[in-house]
C-alpha cells in the first residue's frame, strides 16, 4: 500500500481509529521499534484471529471463523509432529503405556519410561527403535512411585542431564478398584486418588516449566468413567473425573504458553487391568478394545491437539 493512501492508525486491540488524510505509517513504524511495542507485538494472540493485511494496523485482527468454530468445538487447527521430540510415558511398564511408548518411538520420538517395575521398563526401552527419521533416538527409564512427590524432581534431573529437553508427557499410569463405596477400604480410596490424581499433579508441578519452554503437551488417560458415572466404581470414577477436571483447567491455564493438554477418555480395553484391581471384582464387561489400536488413537489425538478425545473416538 502506498504511504499516502494510508489513513488508519493503530488503535487499541480490535479497534480502528480513522484519521482521514493523515498517513500514520511513519508513526506506526517508529512505535513498532519501541521496546513496549515490540513486547506487545510478541504477545500471543487468540488462535482464531489473524492480523489484518494493512501494515498500519499493528494490533487489529480479523476473526478467522473456521479456526474459531474449531476451537469452540474443542479442536485446534494445528498438527503436532512428534519426530525429534522427547516424551515421558508414565506407566510405560504397563500394557497401554508400553504400546504408547512403541507408537511414539515409531513416530520418531525419544522416550523416557516411568513406572515402578524396573525390569519391565528396562525390557521395554531395550525393545524400542534407536533410529528415527530425524536421527538417533535417545531412550531411558526411571523407576519410581507416583505417590512419592520427589519422583518429579528426579525426572527433571534425568531430563536435564540426559535428553536435555521435554516435549510431552503421556500419563498411562493408574490403578483401579471395584465394589460399593461402603466395601472399599479407606486405604484403597486413598491409593486411587494418590496414584490417579495427586501423584500426576505433583509430577506436573515440577515438569510443566520444561513443557512451557518447548511449547509441549500433556496427555492423560482419564477413561470413560470420568464422564459416565458407574455403580461399583465410585472411588475409581471420582479419581478419574478429578484428573479430567484438572486437564480442562490446565488446558485453560496453559493456553497462552502454547502447551496443549489432552484428556483421553479411553473405554474398556483388553489390558488385564481389571484383574489387577486393588479391591473388589469387576462387573461383567463387554469385550474390550485392542490396546494397540487404542494407543494409536491416543497418539493421533496428541498430534491433533484435541483437548478431549471422547470415548466414542476410540470405537
Ligand atoms: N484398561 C482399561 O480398560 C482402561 C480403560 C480406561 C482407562 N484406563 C487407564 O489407563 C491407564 C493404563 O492402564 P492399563 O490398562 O495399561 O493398566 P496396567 O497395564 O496395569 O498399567 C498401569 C501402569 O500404571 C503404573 N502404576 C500404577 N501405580 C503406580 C504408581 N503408584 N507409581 C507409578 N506407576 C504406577 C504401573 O506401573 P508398574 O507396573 O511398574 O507398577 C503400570 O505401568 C490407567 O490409568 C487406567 O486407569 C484403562
Amino acid at each position: 500500500m502506498a504511504a499516502s493512501a494510508c489513513t488508519r492508525q493503530t488503535g487499541s486491540a480490535g479497534v480502528n481509529q480513522r484519521s482521514p488524510g493523515v498517513c500514520q505509517m511513519t508513526r506506526a513504524r517508529s512505535r513498532a521499534s519501541s521496546p513496549a511495542t515490540r513486547a506487545r507485538s510478541a504477545e500471543p494472540r487468540a488462535p482464531w484471529t489473524r492480523p489484518r493485511g494493512d501494515p498500519c494496523i499493528r494490533h487489529t485482527f480479523d476473526v478467522d471463523w473456521t479456526a474459531l468454530l474449531s476451537h469452540v468445538a474443542g479442536g485446534t487447527m494445528s498438527h503436532r509432529s512428534l519426530s525429534g521430540s522427547h516424551v515421558v510415558v508414565l506407566g510405560a511398564s504397563g500394557v497401554l503405556g508400553g504400546y504408547l511408548a512403541r507408537a511414539l518411538a515409531g513416530r520418531g520420538a525419544g522416550v523416557t519410561g516411568v513406572g515402578r517395575d524396573g525390569q519391565r521398563l528396562g525390557a521395554l526401552v531395550d525393545s524400542l527403535p534407536t533410529d528415527g527419521p530425524d536421527g538417533p533416538l535417545r531412550h531411558g527409564w526411571i523407576g519410581g512411585d507416583l505417590t512419592d512427590a520427589g519422583l518429579g524432581d528426579r525426572l527433571v534431573e534425568h531430563l536435564r542431564s540426559g535428553p536435555g529437553r521435554l516435549d510431552g508427557i503421556v500419563n498411562a499410569a493408574g490403578v483401579v478398584a471395584f465394589g460399593s463405596l461402603v466395601d472399599t477400604p479407606d486405604e484403597v480410596v486413598e491409593e486411587l486418588f494418590l496414584t490417579n490424581v495427586v501423584g500426576p499433579l505433583w509430577l506436573l508441578r515440577r515438569t510443566l516449566p520444561l513443557l512451557v519452554d518447548s511449547r509441549g503437551f500433556v496427555a492423560q488417560i482419564s477413561g470413560v468413567v470420568a464422564d459416565r458415572p458407574t455403580a461399583g466404581m465410585a472411588a475409581y470414577g471420582a479419581s478419574k473425573a478429578a484428573l479430567a477436571a484438572a486437564d480442562r483447567a490446565l488446558g485453560l491455564e496453559l493456553r497462552r504458553s502454547g502447551v496443549a493438554v489432552v484428556d483421553l477418555r479411553v473405554p474398556h480395553t483388553e489390558t488385564g487391568l481389571v484383574g489387577r484391581a486393588l479391591a473388589g471384582a469387576a462387573p461383567r464387561l463387554p469385550q474390550g478394545l485392542d490396546p494397540a489400536a487404542v494407543a494409536e488413537r491416543i497418539v493421533a489425538g496428541i498430534e491433533e491437539g484435541t483437548p478431549v478425545v471422547p470415548a466414542e473416538a476410540f470405537a
